[in-house]
């Protein structure tokens, strides 16, 4: 995005009524851009903007997905693309995994990601749109208890070097972050959900986690959203088909 007429920026970011994608907003929203959120959620608990549209759209339903960029297009071409939404299942092991929960993962986190670069893309600015995914660092590292996740974010890696190159002939630059563990409200339900509901284990398990990182802290969702918004930038105008890591150093 350039930093030139901003208002007539058009961006979209799917997940965008919570987390990290709320905070891509908000981002998004102070510099001015026509934002529009994509979420099963249709209220983000933001004051009510001009410039800030929420529309209710699930990216594992193709119907849904259209409608919502037909409603966008007609404002004009997109010139940020967020394919941000995704879910992290509970905890399993893998002699556990119930069939049904792998494809909540891979439905939501991959074949969500590829229908909103599907429908999105169609109706993005060419050339000097950008469209920058929100990865993992479960997308170059193995955990164990969640190998469905894990799975999906490799898989989406593997969508972001293929779009950068299908799309780089477009003039579209296709790059993703790489959260580690982040300050979300989703962390912390993750947490007291692993600890069985036990509010000083989880914090305790928090303390723990952030402890793991060169910084010895947990990254935040704005430190992410500072990295999206550099990669939508002109400034990031050479960079395509990257996943940079925002993890306060797990190494
Ligand atoms: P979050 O749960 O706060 O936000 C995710 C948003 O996506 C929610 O608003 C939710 O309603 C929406 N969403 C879920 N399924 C959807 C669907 N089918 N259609 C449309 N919207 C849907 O979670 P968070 O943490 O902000 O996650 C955002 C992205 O960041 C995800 O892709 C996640 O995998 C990734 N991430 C998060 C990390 C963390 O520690 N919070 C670490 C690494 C990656």
């Amino acid at each position: 995005m350039t930093n030139e007429n901003l208002k007539s920026q058009i961006a979209v970011v799917t997940g965008g009524a919570s987390g990290i994608g709320g905070e891509i907003c908000s981002q998004l929203l102070a510099s001015g851009a026509q934002v529009y959120s994509l979420d099963l959620l249709s209220s983000s608990g933001k004051p009510e903007l001009e410039n800030f549209h929420l529309l209710q759209c699930d990216v594992t339903d193709e119907i849904s997905l259209r409608e919502s960029f037909s409603i966008i297009s007609k404002q004009g071409a997109i010139t940020n693309l967020f394919i941000n939404a995704g879910i992290v299942p509970p905890w399993s092991k893998s002699a556990d995994f119930s069939r049904q929960s792998w494809e909540n993962v891979l439905n939501v986190n991959v074949i969500g990601a590829a229908l909103t670069l599907k429908y999105g893309s169609v109706a993005m600015k060419k050339p000097g749109g950008s469209i920058v995914f929100t990865a993992s660092l479960n997308a170059w590292k193995g955990d164990s208890n969640i190998t469905s996740y894990v799975a999906s974010k490799h898989a989406l890696l593997g969508i972001v070097k293929s779009a950068a190159i299908e799309f780089g002939a477009e003039g579209i630059r296709v790059n993703a972050v790489a959260p580690g563990p982040i300050a979300t409200q989703a962390l912390k339900n993750r947490l007291l959900d692993r600890a069985k509901g036990d509010s000083l284990a989880a914090e305790e398990a928090y303390k723990k986690l952030s402890l793991t990182t060169a910084l010895q802290r947990i990254a935040t969702a704005e430190e992410v959203a500072n990295l999206a918004l550099f990669l939508a930038s002109d400034k990031a105008s050479g960079v395509t088909g990257q996943m940079i890591n925002v993890d306060c150093g797990v190494l």
